[in-house]
């Protein structure tokens, strides 16, 4: 675990307590002869969560669905797990064989998944369907307020399509709860999703949720899409927030993640070369090239679509025959209609493509059954040349991941399919169109012929992104969010326009020192930086305030810029985050050497050079720092943006600071002054020991926050906990500015 991820465990968790909802459980009991056998299922999500509860702990409440799980549970039908060193709570939840029919096979797998994944002939709706997906929203709803009631300050995370209804039943229930839901399965934009005959009652069912988590910025857009045709609803588009019969919910972007150390580890054992040797002794895979698969049996992991590119590859390249074998693991789960066609389907075709090229002692694909152990699993990654994804859709993909942390060798390629969520995270694969089996059979060869420094530097590079962005990262970044959502909601950050008196009474005998952010503080925030136009009257709410009080206007634009804007005189600004002040008289710059301007030079133009042709970005060099603006960039061109960003910048992270603000990242030298040390400097410059009252709404406002905490007062616009008081937006800071000058006219 992080340090950041334990800070905000003990910080977060100490009086609050994370209860989980999922249909599938992580552990399940099953009679095997007169002995109860424990199982974990196959699946992206009960993997990624079972490490969250681990480091939390907490309650998990999901469907009972292993033949002996009633015979394990106390009478609350709970159960402490993991079995061998329990961590937490596993509250069952039980499902007629009606309803697992209709609700899970049914409407679950049968409507919303194929709609999700856009394979909308496999859509197949009745109305007991969907009559039962209410009815077992309802039972985990009342499970979960249950469990609410007992320990009220939990926070709430929901999972995936099973479960759209639970957020707004438990909101009507328990108003004040802190709720979050997360989705893991692709949103599909509204010419798909509008398909769906409940499009409606799903989508209000979510709104109870306080924030919901998507894995890729592309599926937040189709979200909020699908909301504006479907309901009278606000939408934000550019804060990414909804309000919905006066509850707002906050939408973002998390793609989640696995914990890279424990591949990593697990696949640099000893043990892994002996279990792998023992692998390739019993398949008989001993000198030959390995391609490697993991997935459930699944259509939309493509796996038909596979083998017909792989058909294809012995087909053209007959010198691989013998010599590349490819090893397919696959687990049946949701064994029902259409799955048991699929699984016949993908059988036969195994059967046949190793019928067609067998010869002597070798066959071309390996076909195996079954839930590996984690070692044999691991194993079977670290020694394959080439992974293959080849979803025709997917949330993210985990399997791409794991690969990719077993790989302590960096010999192996990884084919991935470009529909994957993981696509837009990861540089470093060969992306394949799964759909274009001529390419996909390309690739395969690609990947088998690629020289041996070239598979380990995107090996390598492919292993730092997922190392540094591991499921710990996501669960910080997640459980950060719904803590201080937590905290807004409990006000323990206040609201100030309720509490004028308290601060006034606070502040009765003391001389204030003003200081404002400007954009998003004292105006709105608009797409384009140029359109942030300081309106007259907050100007004429600053000139009567510069009379009455000391002012500073701090910001990230240059100094010449917001000097211009504001256009104010005998008052003191700070441009580029604070690096460079106007005290009324003179410019002081801070610290900047030449070593530093050089680099910076060469950032932008690396930049400029990389990230030409991206519509709508704004590169504002403003000498000393840089702002690359991506407010009005096409949501299709965002992860090109963030992954070349990422990779030229990373290069000089021990001279730079980036920062990401609102559609913005900020590159600034870590020696230059930030907006923190202005405020020190211009409260020492003016002297007679003033109280800073700071008013700000950016993160890098956070270094004056931390500035001015304890000895003035901190002021957040928007949702920001780290502060004294909050104000929503840039009017109620006039209004609240106004009530200043008239408390000291007074
Ligand atoms: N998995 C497994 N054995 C299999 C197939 C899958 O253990 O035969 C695991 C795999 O290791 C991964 C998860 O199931 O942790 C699959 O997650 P992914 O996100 O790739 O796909 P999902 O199944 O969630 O759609
Ligand atoms: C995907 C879904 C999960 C589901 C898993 C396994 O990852 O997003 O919610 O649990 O597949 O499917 P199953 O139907 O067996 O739970």
């Amino acid at each position: 675990m992080t340090d950041q991820l334990r800070t905000l465990v003990d910080k977060g968790f100490t009086d609050k307590r994370l209860v989980i909802v999922t249909n599938r459980e992580p552990y399940i009991h099953k009679k095997v002869a007169s002995n109860i056998k424990i199982e974990t299922p196959a699946g992206g999500v009960t993997a990624a969560l079972d490490d969250v509860l681990k480091t939390t702990s907490g309650v998990w409440i999901a469907w009972g669905s292993g033949s002996a799980d009633r015979e394990v549970v106390d009478e609350n039908n709970t159960i402490e797990v993991p079995p061998d060193e329990p961590a937490y709570t596993l509250r069952r939840v039980w499902l007629s064989s009606t309803d697992i029919d209709n609700y899970y096979h049914g409407y679950s797998n049968r409507m919303l998944w194929p709609l999700c994944h856009i394979t909308l002939e496999r859509v197949f709706f009745r109305r007991r369907f969907w009559q039962s997906y209410k009815k077992v929203n309802q039972l985990f709803a009342e499970a979960t307020i249950e469990i609410l009631k007992k320990t009220p300050d939990s926070l709430l995370w929901i999972h995936d399509y099973h479960l759209c209804l639970v957020p707004s039943i438990v909101r009507d229930t328990l108003p004040e709860s802190t709720i979050a839901h997360f989705w893991h399965i692709p949103w599909p934009d509204w010419s798909v999703f509008r398909v769906c005959p409940q499009a409606r009652e799903l989508v209000e069912g979510l709104l109870g949720s306080d924030l919901i988590g998507f894995q890729i910025p592309l599926f937040v857009k189709n979200f909020m899409d699908c909301v504006r045709e479907l309901l009278d609803a606000e939408v934000d588009m550019l804060r990414q927030k909804i309000t919905y019969r006066g509850h707002t919910t906050v939408l973002r972007a998390y793609p989640i993640s696995i914990d890279f150390d424990k591949f990593n580890d697990q696949a640099i054992k000893k043990a892994t070369s002996r279990v792998i040797n023992n692998i390739k002794r019993e398949y008989n895979l001993e000198n030959r090239y390995i391609g490697i698969g993991v997935d459930r049996l699944e259509y939309t992991k493509a796996l038909i679509k596979r083998l017909q590119a792989i058909e294809l590859f012995f087909e053209k390249y007959k010198s691989y025959r013998g010599r590349f074998t490819f090893v397919q693991i696959v687990t049946a789960t949701r064994l029902k209609e259409p799955y048991l066609s699929y699984k016949k389907a993908v059988e036969d075709m195994v059967e046949r493509i190793n019928r067609r090229f067998s010869r002597d002692n070798w066959q071309p694909i390996l076909y195996i059954e079954k839930k590996l152990g984690f070692s044999e699993l691991v194993a079977f990654y670290r020694m394959a040349d080439v992974g293959v994804v080849s979803s025709i859709y997917d949330g993210m993909n985990l399997v791409a991941k794991e690969f990719i942390s077993s790989q302590v060798d960096k010999k192996g390629v990884l084919i991935l399919s470009e529909f994957a969520g993981a696509a837009d995270e990861l540089e470093g694969a060969l992306l394949i169109n799964p759909y274009d089996v001529e390419d996909f059979a390309e690739q395969i060869l690609k990947a088998l012929k690629m020289s041996d420094k070239e598979k380990s530097e995107r090996m390598e590079s492919l292993r730092q992104q997922v190392r540094h962005n591991d499921i710990y990262r996501w669960i910080t970044d997640i459980l950060g969010d719904i803590v201080d959502i937590a905290a807004f909601k409990n006000k323990k950050c206040t609201y100030l326009l309720d509490n004028l008196q308290k601060l006034k009474e606070q502040l009765s005998d003391r001389e204030l020192f003003i200081f404002l952010d400007y954009d998003g503080t004292l105006t709105p925030i608009v797409e384009t930086p140029d359109r942030a136009v300081l309106s007259d009257e907050m100007r004429e709410v600053l000139k009567e305030l510069k009379e009455v009080l000391p002012l500073a206007i701090i910001s990230g634009r240059s100094l010449d810029d917001l000097m211009n804007r504001v256009s104010v005189d005998g008052i003191y600004y700070a441009g580029n985050h604070g690096a460079e002040i106007f005290d009324g008289e003179k410019v002081i710059v801070s610290r900047e050497t030449e070593r530093e301007k050089i680099l910076m030079a060469e950032i932008l133009n690396r930049l400029k050079e990389s990230l030409q042709g991206i519509e709508g970005l704004i590169i504002e060099d403003k000498g000393i720092t840089t702002s690359v603006h991506f407010r009005k960039v096409r949501v299709k061109d965002l992860n090109r943006l963030f992954k070349e960003f990422k990779l030229i910048t990373r290069e000089y992270l021990d001279t730079f600071r980036i920062t990401i603000g609102k559609k913005v990242f900020e590159i600034r030298p870590i020696s230059a002054w930030n907006k923190g040390d202005a405020v020190e400097w211009i409260l020492g410059s003016y002297g007679n020991n003033r109280i800073p009252l700071y008013i700000g709404d950016d993160v890098t406002d956070e270094d004056a926050f931390k500035v001015v905490q304890g000895r003035g007062i901190s002021i957040g616009v928007g949702l920001n906990c780290k502060v004294d008081y909050y104000l929503k937006d840039h009017k109620e800071v006039m209004a609240f500015l106004r009530e200043v000058i008239n408390w000291q006219r007074r």
